[in-house]
């Protein structure tokens, strides 16, 4: 992976760029995960590629039932946390639902925005065929996009729910079709969500952009996670394509639990917390 200096904004940077994930197709798979915070941003971003600033934190940190309540205001504000917190890894914003799709012309106002604001690299949005005018129109205007198929969370009421995409030959052509029509508009990246493995296994064979899959097989050129399923601090529900890689939401649990008991016993604070006049 080339971290050559590069000149972002006027200053000196050392980030992977948009154009270093691109230039990993086919070759060594890109690792990504979720940050909404600085403090969290800070300590993946030594070891991962890609920080995604998911709109999952609607669900992930705001305990929202779905991410359809999550706003431009919001994805501003966590989107440049992230960017504060890291210094190495590519940073990509998700653009929440409906301040996109209407047109290409609100998605670029909406779009221009996140980055002028956050100084992420570039944004993600979710769609098909149907939006591959709006990523066209983006690209040609300097803003990088990430796309996003199979699986599409903004779409569960459309689409009868949280379904694992591409069962039957319909669905598999739809998406092959969706993810061609949005490389072929320009995304330098595509997340593939939820997805039959010989479905993302094509897509990735067939187009130029970057796969990034999240339940879609290590077929895809890369693969994503939620960082908060992945240290077990989710536990709402945790679906089939995560694993667990540490239990933090139990470590979290057991340390309130001890500092509890210190402060009813009057175990805490002891001398060496308290200031006292020499
Ligand atoms: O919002 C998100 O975090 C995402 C990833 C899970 C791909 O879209």
């Amino acid at each position: 992976m080339s971290t050559n200096s590069k000149v972002s904004a006027g200053k000196q940077t050392n980030r992977i760029t948009v154009t270093d994930i691109a230039a990993r197709k086919g070759g060594e798979p890109v690792a990504c995960l979720t940050a909404y915070t600085a403090p969290m941003a800070k300590i993946l971003d030594p070891h991962v590629d890609l920080l995604l600033m998911g709109d999952s934190l609607g669900m992930a940190l705001y305990g929202m039932s779905s991410t359809l309540g999550v706003t431009l205001d919001m994805v501003i504000a966590h989107g440049a946390a992230v960017v504060r917190g890291s210094e190495r890894a590519c940073v990509i914003v998700d653009m929440p639902f409906a301040t996109y799709q209407e047109s290409p012309a609100q998605a670029y106002r909406n779009c221009a925005r996140v980055v002028a604001e956050t100084g992420c690299a570039g944004i993600k949005l979710e769609g098909g065929e149907e939006m591959a005018e709006t990523v066209r129109f983006l690209v040609a205007r300097g803003i990088p996009v990430q796309g996003h198929v199979g699986l599409m969370p903004q779409s569960f009421n459309t689409a009868g729910g949280y379904r694992v995409q591409g069962k039957n030959q319909l669905e598999a052509a739809k998406i092959k079709f969706d993810a061609a029509a949005i490389s072929e508009a320009g995304a330098f990246s595509i997340v593939i969500e939820g997805t039959i493995e010989n479905v993302a296994a094509e897509i990735t064979k067939n187009i130029s952009a970057v796969t990034i899959g999240i339940g879609a097989s290590p077929t895809c050129d890369g693969q994503v996670l939620v960082t908060e399923d992945v240290i077990g601090l989710f536990t709402e529900f945790t679906p089939k394509f995560v694993k667990k890689y540490a239990d933090v939401g139990e470590a979290i649990g057991e340390a309130a639990a001890e500092y509890a008991k210190d402060v009813k016993s009057r175990a805490f604070p002891g001398p060496e917390h308290c200031y006292v006049k020499k």
